[in-house]
């Protein structure tokens, strides 16, 4: 038998009992007559003795195990005489009996640590020893019960968990595909999916009105901290459902889950419309866990001579809270973040509202004391208060403001990782436009239906109409989005024509959907959850790669196997992509 217990599982009441433990070597200190081995498995840490006294050829032998030799030890539990109060098993050590070495190890290139020496690409490189590492590990193992508590939900909810193809068809909407060039079709390639999107309509077609699937999605678009190129969804759609039954059960879902893999109760979930988002935080997916909603200045600032506000399309600011004290040198940096490329602002006007009557602001020049106090009170700013302010085109300051409201909630520390506001944003609109292609792109995607009493705009006014859809935002984040779909072969096929899809195209990209419209489709719904972007938020950190075992770097790389990379050239042929010299 390899091992009788874990190295996390002895306790005081283990004492006098004979055990085996398997494990690795996290360190060892040789104090001449004594040598103590730090025993690592994923459960925790164990003490072992050996001691010269008892015998001397043991002692001898646990001298040489370095950090990392995988071990086998038998022994005899026994109460320390200095306890580690914090170590779960710092109550207890094991006096060894024997030792056998079962692998060694190279010493690793980082330590196997919380608090590790390496650096991220080391880690990623080797990610197989950082996975040892504790933390590293937590997180994996909330994901692990995320996954489970999710499928008993749905499983409790009469949610069918059903698997859907990775070798599809690639579609020219969203993001960019990856694609697998098919041996025994050359020249063809499959798409791996996007989402199962299509086939969960179809499944509901075929009448299965609850699925679900924690499910793999490949994109291949440009990578951030919340962004991989393979990720994961818990995706679901429901048959005869409307827009509130979706957000009753996954509000319930989302509730759940936070219970029960983190222990928080959350409150009720807000909804807010996607235009009064726009306008109040500038962001589809705003954090509402603090206020400082947006202000419209333009009554305020235009009229007074002062050009650049004067020809701005919108002056927008918000209200900091208590910061009119705020130093030459912190207004500076302020100025300075908002001119970054990544927000792209000219410059920031401030005013700082110091007392009854009593304010000073960077555009002094152009407005009297007078006209400043009112437009501190106007905007709600109270003495004590500074008010910053953007100008420009109306969707470039919405998007600086909504970054600088974030960085000053940041600042002022209202955005605590402990507090949850989750917030269903709605009625998005159905289409955006796109100047560069010259052509309507579907917001969400195709299927998505238009709100019943906005069907009527399709025709001569396409922009104009809202969606059917809904975004769940969590603390900022995008946690999922989803939507009420089109089931009507002619709406969809006008929602191709809208979207500038000849009949011919509509037809041989998606017409098994709209053929399978013609077969009875029922109304359906549904939404996806990002499954990573969720882990990372329950674990309170920034980057969904911690919770990935084997992720990606920004480059789209995996560092440790070193792929993606070339394939040889008798493979190029056999898949038709490189024509055989001989012929
Ligand atoms: P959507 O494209 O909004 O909807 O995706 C759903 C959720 O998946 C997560 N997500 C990602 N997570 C990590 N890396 C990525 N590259 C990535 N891209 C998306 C986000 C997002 O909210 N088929 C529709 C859903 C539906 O309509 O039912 C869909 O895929 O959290």
């Amino acid at each position: 038998m390899h091992r009788t217990h874990t190295c996390g599982e002895l306790r005081l009441t283990h004492v006098g009992t004979e055990i085996t433990l398997a494990g690795w070597v996290q360190r060892s200190r040789d104090l001449g007559g004594m040598t103590f081995i730090d025993l690592r498995d994923r459960y925790g840490i164990t003490q072992l003795v050996f001691n010269m006294d008892d015998d001397a050829e043991l002692c001898e032998k646990a001298r040489t195990p370095g950090r990392e030799f995988v071990i086998k030890v038998t022994g005899t539990v026994r109460e320390r005489s200095n306890k580690n109060p914090k170590m779960p098993t710092g109550d207890v050590e094991v006096k060894a009996k024997t030792l056998e070495v079962l692998n060694s190890s190279k010493t690793p290139p980082f330590t196997i640590e919380d608090d590790t020496d390496g650096g991220d690409e080391l880690r990623m490189q080797y990610r197989y020893l950082d996975l040892r590492r504790h933390n590293v590990q937590e997180k994996l193992i909330l994901r692990h019960k995320l996954a489970i508590a999710t499928r008993s939900f749905m499983d409790e909810a009469g949610f069918l968990e059903i698997e859907t193809p990775y070798l599809i068809k690639s579609t020219p909407e969203g993001a960019r595909d990856f694609v697998v060039p098919s041996r025994m079709n050359p020249g063809e390639f499959y798409a791996l999916p996007q989402s199962p999107q299509t086939f969960k309509q179809l499944l509901m077609v075929s009448g299965y009105d609850k699925y679900f699937q924690i499910v793999r999605c490949f994109r291949d678009e440009d990578l951030r901290a919340d962004r991989q190129p393979e990720f994961t969804q818990i995706d679901c759609e429901m048959a005869f459902v409307e827009q509130e039954d979706i957000l009753t059960i996954f509000s319930a879902l989302t509730k759940h889950l936070f219970r029960k893999v983190i222990d928080v109760n959350l409150p009720d979930f807000r909804r807010m419309d996607y235009a009064t988002a726009m306008e109040k935080y500038g962001s589809d997916k705003p954090d509402i866990r603090f206020g400082m909603e947006f202000k419209d200045c333009d009554a305020f600032a235009k009229g007074h001579g002062f050009n650049v506000f004067d020809t701005a399309e919108a002056v927008l600011g918000i209200v900091a809270t208590g910061c009119a004290e705020y130093s030459r040198k912190q207004l500076d940096a302020l100025t300075e973040w908002v001119k970054r490329p990544q927000i792209g602002a000219k410059g920031l006007v401030y005013i700082k509202y110091l007392g009854e009557s009593s304010v000073k602001s960077s555009v002094d020049k152009f407005y009297s004391p007078e006209v400043l106090e009112m437009w501190c009170k106007g905007v709600g700013a109270k003495p004590g208060d500074l008010l910053l302010v953007l100008s420009g085109d109306l969707d470039a300051v919405r998007k600086q403001l909504g970054e600088l409201r974030l960085h000053m909630g940041r600042e002022l520390d209202l955005r605590d990782p402990k507090v949850f506001a989750p917030l269903w944003v709605v009625d998005f609109p159905l289409l955006e436009w796109d100047e560069g292609e010259g052509r309507h792109f579907a917001m969400h995607h195709p299927f998505t239906s238009p709100k019943p009493e906005d069907v009527h705009l399709l025709e001569n006014e396409p922009g104009k109409a809202r969606a059917n859809a809904y975004d769940l935002v969590i603390n900022g984040v995008e946690i999922g989005g989803g939507s009420i779909r089109i089931h009507d072969r002619a709406l969809q096929s006008q929602m191709f024509d809208i979207l500038g899809f000849t009949k011919e195209e509509a037809q041989a990209q998606f017409g098994f959907l709209m053929n399978a419209f013609e077969y009875g489709a029922p109304p359906h719904g549904g939404i996806a959850f990002g499954f990573d972007r969720l882990c990372s938020l329950l674990g309170g950190s920034e980057s969904i790669r911690d919770y990935i075992a084997f992720p990606k770097n920004n480059s789209g790389r995996d560092v440790m196997i070193d792929a993606p990379a070339p394939i040889d050239e008798k493979q190029l042929e056999e898949l038709a992509l490189r024509i055989r010299k001989d012929s």
